[in-house]
This record gives structure tokens, sequence and C-alpha cells, in this order.
């Protein structure tokens, strides 16, 4: 059974499902806990996933508690578990989602597969509440699937030896699956918008992602006075916000830049029609799909980001990522040079930024395109290790988790 609710979990389980189903040995049953409703729905329409999906739970409630989610979940997943009696669940990441399911499974005494497995900030509260579900999902997998072998050895530090493997992420299966597919109509419209604006020949796209929950309120407000500096400052920057649907970031974003604004900026109407304002050259969209994403990041000259997939993919496509927030559990990217940790803080992020725009040398060593987090066959070496686990089962007459 493959459980998944949100959207960075559809795009990282797209390539696993795809490769299940070339299995001659497994059978598989497709669960989406709807988490996320619209933005999930985009990324199965994308993967060719719409009509895989045996069943969806619609837990996605506007404006959510954590508590009500995580209830309704574990009761939801329960009776799907319960009823269909699989031999192994496969969870991702580290949303409620992910580790509901997990927990479910323990209870019924069914093995888990964790994809993503043995990231760690070491911080309860940042990200939050990523850091808690992901540890302990490694409590109660059976196979810890690492995409690298920093995060392998984070496991092993915490004394998971066995069934400890380096598989790479399937965040890069999944992209390179899109790089084959033409720039999307939308993205050219969007980059033309701006571009019109612009006073310069030579226009710099950055692309803008923030939804953290521990960014929310006074951290929000910051990131958004950055980038109103940055627009300011330098007249042949664009700036590109797909917003994420958490009703808080809008708030957020509501409250920055006034209501009028807000409405002007995103429906790509002039602020005044008498003069240009910097904020001429800010667009926020709605969640676009994650191939227009994708052309998106490609066509920005940085990435500004809270999230995590996004520094994984930026990477891969040699794109310096300033990451937005105090720690990250993708400490590869800062490691390698690609990424920096700027936090919050208005001045941290305009001056990272500022280099890039000005020091070719700073943007040049952050720009080499770097193969971190896999070589895009993930989901095969994913696959192939469930296979040989359920085999090696079957073969010691053991149905559940018998060690
Ligand atoms: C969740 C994950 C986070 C992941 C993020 C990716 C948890 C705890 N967090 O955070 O790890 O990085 O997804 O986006 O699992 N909403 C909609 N439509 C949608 C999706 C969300 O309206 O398609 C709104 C709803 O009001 C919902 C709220 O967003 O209640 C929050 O969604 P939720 O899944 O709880 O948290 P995210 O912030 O999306």
């Amino acid at each position: 059974m493959v459980i998944f609710g949100t959207r960075p979990e559809a795009v990282k389980m797209a390539p696993i499902i795809h490769e299940l189903a070339k299995s001659a040995q497994l059978t598989s049953y497709i669960v989406s806990t709807g988490q996320h409703k619209e933005m999930l729905n985009q990324v199965l329409s994308e993967f060719g996933l719409s009509n895989k999906v045996h069943e969806n739970l619609a837990l996605m409630k506007p404006g959510q508690r954590l508590s009500t989610l995580s209830s309704s979940a574990i009761e939801k997943i329960d009776d799907v578990v319960s009823r269909i009696r699989p031999d192994f669940v496969l969870v991702q990441g580290d949303t409620t989602t992910a580790f509901i399911a997990a927990l479910v499974s323990f209870y019924e005494k069914i093995p888990v597969g964790h994809i993503e497995a043995g990231l760690r900030t070491r911080d309860i509260y940042s990200p939050f509440p990523e850091e808690i579900n992901r540890q302990s999902i490694s409590n109660i997998a059976s196979l810890h699937f690492a995409p690298t072998e920093l995060s392998a050895n984070n496991l092993k530090a915490e004394g998971k030896i066995n069934n400890v493997f380096i598989t790479g992420n399937t965040v890069v299966d999944a992209l390179y699956t899109v790089l084959q597919k033409p720039d999307s109509k939308i993205v050219v419209d969007y980059r033309e918008r701006l571009r019109t604006r612009s006073r310069t020949e030579d226009t710099k796209m950055i692309l803008l992602t923030a939804h953290r929950r521990e960014n929310f309120g006074e951290p929000l407000r910051h990131i958004f006075s950055a980038v109103d500096t940055l627009l300011r400052g330098h007249l042949d920057v664009i700036i590109i916000y797909p917003i994420h649907l958490n009703p808080e970031v809008s708030k957020a974003a509501k409250a920055f830049f006034g209501e009028k604004d807000f409405k002007n900026i995103q429906k790509g109407r002039r602020i005044s029609q008498s003069n240009m304002s910097h904020l001429d050259r800010l667009l926020i969209v709605p969640p676009v799909e994650h191939t227009e994403l994708v052309a998106l990041i490609q066509s920005s000259y940085f990435v500004l980001t809270d999230s995590g997939g996004i520094q994984e993919e930026a990477i891969t496509l040699g794109k310096p990522v300033l990451v937005l927030r105090d720690t990250t559990e993708r400490p590869e990217g800062v490691q390698a040079g690609a990424s920096r940790l700027v936090g919050h803080s208005t001045n941290t992020i305009v001056q990272a930024a500022h280099e890039l725009l000005t020091q070719e040398q700073v943007y040049a060593n952050m720009s080499n395109a770097r193969q971190l987090f896999g070589d895009g066959r993930s989901a095969e070496k994913i696959v192939k290790i469930v296979e040989n686990f359920l085999t090696a089962r079957d073969n010691s007459g053991c149905k559940r988790n018998c060690d």
C-alpha cells in the first residue's frame, strides 16, 4: 500500500507508483489521504495518476489545526489499512499523512518502508512539526530509504544499522521526467508580463516560495520586507511568488502589502496608473503545477525558498538557493556551496541576494549543477529492495513484522 496526501509527497511518490506497476511480484493499492486538495489534484493529473488512486480519504478542511488533522487521519487511515491489510506500507517524507500512516501500520504490525529517511535538524521546532514526524517514522520503519550518505549516517548514529539503504531521492526521478516536457505557456506568460514592467533589457527573475508553519507571522513579514527592499534597490529584478493555499500565508501577504496592492499584484494589475511602482515587478500567482514550477526554477536567476523539495530541485538544476530558514534538514546543499541558510532577517536576506545579483564569482560558485540528491533511478532501487524484503519474508514463512 502506498499512502500520501500532500503535493510534495505525490511528486516524490509518483515515480514509485509507476515503478510498482512494472513489478511482476507486487500489486499496489494507492491511497491518497487528500491532506491537500487542489494542489494535490494538480500533481496527480500531471503524473497521470488521477485514475490510479484506489481511495481518497478527503482529509482536507480549510485552516485545519494539526491535532484535528491527525485525529481524523488516524481514524480514516486505520479504516483502510485494517480493511485491506496490505503486506507492506510505503510512506514518504515528514508530513502528518506519512507519520500517521506509519503509526497506524505499526498498530496493525504491518512493516513500513520510509522513503526519504534520515533527514535531521535535531531541532524539534524546525521544521515544525516535520522533524518529529520524520524521527517518529524512523522508529517505526522496517526499511529506511536514505537519499544521501549523510542521511544514512544520521540513522546509523541513532542505532539503525540494518536495512538502511542509500537510494537517492525520488524527487530527482520526477524532475527528470518533467524536464523532458517543453516550457509551459503560463511561465512564458508570467515572465512576459513582468518583463514589460522592467526598466532594463536584461531582467533577472527570482523565484520566491514561502509557506512553512515556523515562518507564519513576523518571519513572513520580514521576508516580504526583504522582497520590497530588493525590488526598490535592483531595477533589473523581477520576482514571482506562487503562493501556497494555506490561508495563513495570504493573510501575512495582505497585512504587509495592504489589501488593495495585494489584490493588484495578484491580478497582475499595475499598482498605480500614473507612475511605475517597484511592486509592479512582483507577481503573486496561485500555486503552479509541478511542471510549471520546474520551468520557473529553470528560468530563474536564483531561488528564495523555505521549501525542502525546491532546495533539492533547484540545486540539481544548478540554481543558487537562499534558504529562508534557520535550519535545514538538507545540509548537503549548504556544504557543497549551492545553497545558503539566510533565515528570515530582512538584512541577511537582502545582503545575500545583493551578493548574488552583483558579484559574478559568488553567483558562479553557487550555480554549478550538482547531483547531490540522486541519479534519477531511486524508484527502481526502492521497489527492488521492497521486492527482496517481501520475498525473504515469504521464504521464512513470516508475513508480518517477525523480527
Ligand atoms: C504540509 C506539510 C508540509 C509540507 C507542505 C507542502 C504537514 C504537517 N505539513 O503543510 O510538511 O511542506 O504540506 O505544501 O503535513 N490548503 C488548501 N488547499 C490545498 C492545500 C492546503 O486550501 O490544496 C490549505 C487548507 O486551509 C489547509 C491548509 O492549507 O488546512 C494547511 O494545509 P496542511 O496540509 O495542514 O499544511 P501545509 O502547510 O500545506
